[in-house]
């Protein structure tokens, strides 16, 4: 069984389809619909009915990664990622093209309801309409299950959920096997989102999680920068690539506080720096020098980008361009234009410069490794020396300091380098009625003016914040928080219902518009449950 699929959040899907089988709440049957790059998902049939020979109605009673079950027996089920078949004995199912034509089939065997007429392409010919469909489902399920790591009893059922979300998230894209953030609504390999997949991933498949980071490197513009997204029609790495719903919404929020809005000049688009830090992880779950040696180049050249094409001012810190680039779109933070520099970019940068010092000294470059320390060193003395103002780290818009507080103040403690009093301050802030409830952390402060409980980054809690914070924690001597930030962080996901892609801080419910089967939040409560299973 592994996991329940409701139909409605978790669709009957298969890893490498398009194809999602849902039963809306609002129609009677089933609806097959098809997953693509920002467009609304697309209906492929609809009403899709099984009767007995009586012409009774027959319910779905089940369903599962392997199938979906009807009473008396007929079932559905991928054959091939782009063929769906009913396999069934007796009576009739009947469904609605597009245009309006129904299609009746008297069920026997094994009959194709999506995708070639002649049958799957998977080579089961002979054995197919004999249960082969479903045998060879079986297995493939089984042989994923397989592969999820040890977690402890309490959090099985939802690690299962989440194994099962990050193999049918697993879309052919860019050339590579890449993990979708969800197929409700990200049909494309986001940045930070597939360094976030394959820190879970390198448990399981080491080569499926190099995969991930590789495939955002094969897309890396002669500039050193790293696209936002890679999808079907090529790259997103400036604002003239953005879908035009999205300038729209961004004209609406950006500078509203100040008047400021959006830039006409088009600027790159990207995510935080975090790729030498997703490798380092996976390289340290699965040690691989040529996979090192093979990203060093490239890692290097993108962490350069930053300090070359991405710092107007020149004072050596650099700033998001756009608010896409910090990955926290809507965050308050954007109220006061596009061009900004809150904590946590410098402090991503700095940890990557450890990082590169880290791969230089596994593949051989002792100089070069001690060259990266120093320059972790230097940026975040000058971090230091221009952004802290003795209480907290400010947050620039536009070269000036502006009053919003977010989770991204305590970012700095990523690095593992700031001066004990400094890093004891943040923690305090951290643990103040100010950032510390039930379910920690929101990322905008419970008492900022800002501060809205279910919209997006303006307060729900995300679970990458969440990760990289108890990571830095760790880093910065406070194991004791990190762990107990972990531990409530797994119980709301354990208690929330589903894999969300963000929550509300105050009820630890989901929050109205996040999307489900959301592919980080999955990735990071395995990676959570698995390293609380010691
Ligand atoms: C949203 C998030 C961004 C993420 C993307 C794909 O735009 O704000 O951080 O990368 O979705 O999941």
């Amino acid at each position: 069984m592994y996991v329940e699929l409701d139909l409605v959040e978790r669709p009957f899907t298969e890893r490498g389809s398009r194809l999602l089988v849902l039963a809306p709440a609002e129609e009677d049957g089933l609806r097959v619909a098809r997953a693509e790059y920002e467009a609304p998902l697309t209906v492929e049939l609809s009403r899709l009915v099984v009767r007995d020979a009586g012409g009774r109605e027959l319910p779905v009673v089940s369903a599962d990664p392997v199938a979906v079950r009807f009473e008396g027996g007929a079932e559905l089920l991928f054959a091939d990622p782009s063929t769906l078949v009913l396999t069934g004995e007796g009576g009739t199912a009947s469904w609605r093209l597009p245009g309006g034509t129904v299609r009746s089939v008297e069920l026997t065997g094994c009959q194709v309801v999506v995708g070639p007429e002649d049958g799957p392409e998977v080579g089961l010919e002979g054995e197919w309409a004999a249960g082969g469909v479903r045998r060879a489902a079986e297995r493939r399920w089984a042989e994923w299950f397989a592969l999820l790591p040890e977690v402890p009893e309490e959090l099985a059922e939802r690690a299962r959920m989440a194994w099962w979300t990050l193999a049918v998230n697993l879309l052919p894209i860019g050339g590579r096997e890449g993990l979708v953030p969800s197929k409700y609504g990200y049909l494309g390999v986001w940045n930070w989102d597939a360094l976030f997949h394959a820190v879970a991933l390198r448990h399981a498949s080491p080569a499926l999680a190099r995969d991930q980071i590789l495939l955002l490197l094969d897309h890396q513009l002669a500039s050193g920068q790293l696209p936002d997204v890679v999808h079907d029609f090529g790259v997103l790495a400036e604002t003239t690539d953005l879908p035009r719903s999205d300038l729209a919404r961004l004209s609406e929020h950006v500078g509203r506080a100040n008047g400021a809005g959006m830039s006409a000049t088009p600027v790159p688009v990207t995510k935080p720096p975090l790729t030498a830090w997703a490798v380092w992880k996976v390289h340290q779950a699965d040690p691989d020098p040529e996979f090192l040696a093979e990203v060093y180049p490239k890692l290097v050249r993108a962490h350069e980008w930053w300090f070359t094409a991405s710092d107007p001012d020149g004072d050596g810190l650099p700033e998001y361009l756009h608010p896409y680039s910090s990955g926290l779109d809507d965050s308050p933070v954007w109220d006061y234009g596009p061009r900004a520099e809150p904590p946590d970019l410098n402090s991503y940068l700095i940890h990557q410069a450890d990082c590169l010092a880290d791969i230089a000294e596994a593949t051989g470059r002792p100089e070069e490794a001690a060259r990266w320390r120093e320059r972790a060193a230097a940026h975040q003395e000058l971090m230091l020396a221009r952004r802290w103002d003795g209480k907290g780290f400010r947050t620039l818009s536009d070269g000036a300091p502006v009053r919003v507080r977010t989770v991204l103040d305590l970012m700095p403690l990523f690095t593992g380098r700031l001066p004990a009093g400094v890093a004891a301050e943040l923690e305090r802030t951290l643990r103040s009625p100010s950032f510390w409830g039930r379910h920690p952390v929101p990322t905008v402060a419970f008492d900022d003016p800002a501060f809205e409980p279910d919209a997006m980054w303006r307060g729900p809690v995300w679970l990458n914040v969440n990760y990289l914070l108890a990571e830095g924690l760790e880093r910065s001597g406070f194991a004791g928080t990190a762990a107990e930030l972990r531990r409530r962080t797994l119980a709301m996901v354990r208690d929330g219902g589903g894999l969300y892609e963000y929550w509300n801080p105050l009820t630890g419910a989901c929050a109205p518009r996040a999307t489900s089967g959301f592919g980080w939040s999955a990735a990071l409560f395995v990676d959570l449950a698995v390293s609380g299973s010691g």
